[in-house]
């Protein structure tokens, strides 16, 4: 086919998804009106109509809403003098205010019954819990409502203290609503459960073990990873205000007047794959269109950060992710530069990223093929920089919507109640556990790990329920969702492999 003829077919995907764009903007314009409106009538003490959760009409007047400012609670380090205690005073269950109707979770959310899939007839006892011991750094108990927690080993830099810390978080968030359970975490890069081992005759039931990461070939149960609350090793501030600082630089550079390369920034010492990108960077042989560069975390320790900030990294039309060890937590800082994300065939996958789409969200790269792929991929890009910027934009989109740190805890809150479900013992509190709260994690730190934590906290309970759990996917639609990315993908092979063509002939 030639090339201006697909190239008019890849026009052909677009006019709707742009349609979609523009309708989408305008219904928030359109809502973003009714707030101002609303905020407007409230101010001048006018009545509003409001809904009620069936579509009623109900009328209220301003006053009448329970609208009182939350009380706080702040981390109280006052009755500590060597170790700390958890004080008694913080609410332990929430008030909801009045009328507040609750709404579907992001699709994403779906995977949850997937992960859980594989306990869902036997249920999890109490014995597959400790054959699991052995491939965990800590357990953590829920037991009426307090946190407790037994370190098995001291896991890698802050992952652990961090991801314990983000589920006191969410304990202060829904206080009276994580119902009794028992898990084992995993903080290292490598998922532990392989379904190969649980195979055959004789194979035992899998151990449940919580982690950052999955994989096709593994049974690990994926969990939000520690940088939501914060990277303290290397300076990343907590998702929320890491997101703001990056919302902001993307708005420093449009994206017309950006690098027209592939740009990426990390440490390649970690993969294979890694060094292999490596290969297509600018030499004075051949320029594929990318410009690399090593991130070198013991120099930027040593100068302060000043050239690692991620906010600073949205200077190219096209940003390339690739994993690291396993999955990376780099990527939804890379998704949220608005430069169109140019993604290396992942093997792994965290909480959120399985219900990206290749061609709407980001572009795909294939692992073996990776100069030519993105040569091809940047050259596009600055052809086409209308539908460049509107994958660029939904991928971001995607981040600062499906992302928010209310959907980061709503998806713990899911994800341990439905785990909850399935434990058929009662937990109880081992020997060794120990007692855990925002004070014992926080009040003893220094720097910016507690720097971090402060950021992090949750202040009050909330005061509207977590979003609503939606179905399991039919079995049927997870593959068919999967062949549909598929064929998309193979779509832009063939388009690049004529266009790799076209170039030979020409050279001949
Ligand atoms: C804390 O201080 C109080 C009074 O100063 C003392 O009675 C108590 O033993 C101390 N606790 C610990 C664990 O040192
Ligand atoms: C701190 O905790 C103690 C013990 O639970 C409690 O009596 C006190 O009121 C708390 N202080 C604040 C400011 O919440
Ligand atoms: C399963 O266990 C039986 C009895 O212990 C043993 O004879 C058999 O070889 C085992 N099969 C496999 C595949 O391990
Ligand atoms: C890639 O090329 C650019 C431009 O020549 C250079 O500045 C950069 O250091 C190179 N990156 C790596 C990782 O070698
Ligand atoms: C980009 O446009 C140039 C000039 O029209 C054309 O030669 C080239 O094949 C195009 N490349 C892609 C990938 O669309």
């Amino acid at each position: 086919m030639a090339m201006a003829e697909h190239v008019k077919r890849f026009h052909g995907v677009w006019p709707h998804g742009l349609k979609g764009l523009v309708s989408g903007t305008a219904t928030l314009l359109f809502f973003f009106f009714l707030v101002v409106i609303a905020a407007l009538l409230n101010w001048m003490n006018i009545p509003i109509i409001r809904m009620t959760s069936f579509g009623q009409p109900i009328l209220t007047s301003p006053t009448a809403r329970i609208h009182h400012d939350r009380i706080q609670y702040p981390l109280n380090c006052s009755t500590s003098n060597t170790t700390e205690t958890c004080p008694d005073n913080y609410p332990s269950v929430f008030e909801l205010e009045e009328s507040t109707s609750t709404e579907t979770c992001p699709d994403y959310f779906r995977w949850i019954h997937q992960d859980l899939k594989p306990w869902k007839s036997s249920g999890i006892t109490q014995d597959m819990i400790e054959r699991g011991i052995p491939s965990a750094d800590f357990r953590l108990l829920v037991v009426n409502g307090n946190a407790y927690v037994e370190k098995y080993r001291p896991g890698f830099q802050t992952r652990g203290a961090f991801t314990i810390w983000g589920i006191l978080q969410l304990l202060r968030l829904y206080p009276g609503r994580i119902p009794d359970l028992d898990l084992l975490f995993f903080t290292g890069d490598k998922p532990q459960i392989m379904k190969r081992d649980y195979k055959g005759r004789n194979a035992t039931s899998p151990p449940p073990v919580f982690h950052y990461c999955g994989e096709k070939a593994a049974l690990d149960i994926v969990f939000p990873d520690w940088t939501f609350w914060g990277w303290a090793e290397v300076n990343i501030t907590p998702w929320e205000q890491m997101l703001r600082a990056i919302k902001k630089g993307r708005e420093r550079i449009k994206w017309e007047e950006r690098e027209p390369y592939a740009y990426w920034k990390g440490n390649p010492r970690v993969a294979a794959n890694r060094i292999d990108l490596l290969k297509c960077n600018l030499s004075d042989k051949i320029d594929w269109n990318v410009r690399l560069y090593k991130q070198d975390w013991r120099k930027e320790m040593g100068q302060g950060f000043r050239h690692s900030n991620l906010e600073d990294q949205c200077t190219h039309r096209y940003k390339i992710y690739v994993e690291g060890a396993t999955w990376s937590v780099s990527e939804k800082y890379i998704l949220a530069c608005d430069s169109m994300t140019l993604m290396v065939k992942p093997r792994y996958y965290d909480f959120f990223s399985r219900s990206m789409v290749p061609m709407r969200h980001f572009w795909p790269i294939r692992r073996n093929n990776k100069c030519r792929d993105l040569k091809f991929a940047v050259e596009w890009g600055n052809n086409h920089t209308r539908e460049a910027q509107t994958i660029g934009k939904a991928g971001s989109r995607y981040i600062d919507e499906m992302l928010r740190m209310r959907n980061v805890y709503d998806y713990m809150f899911h994800l341990l109640n439905e785990y909850s479900k399935l434990l058929k013992f009662k937990p109880t509190i081992p020997l060794e556990a120990q007692r855990v709260c925002a004070e014992t994690a926080a009040c003893s730190e220094k720097g910016l790990w507690k720097e971090f934590m402060m950021q992090s906290m949750v202040k009050s309970p909330s005061d509207k329920l977590p979003c609503t759990l939606p179905a399991p996917y039919e079995p049927r639609a997870i593959q068919a969702s999967l062949d549909a990315k598929e064929k998309i993908t193979k779509q832009v092979e063939t388009w690049e492999a004529e266009y790799w063509e076209k170039r030979n002939d020409k050279k001949q």
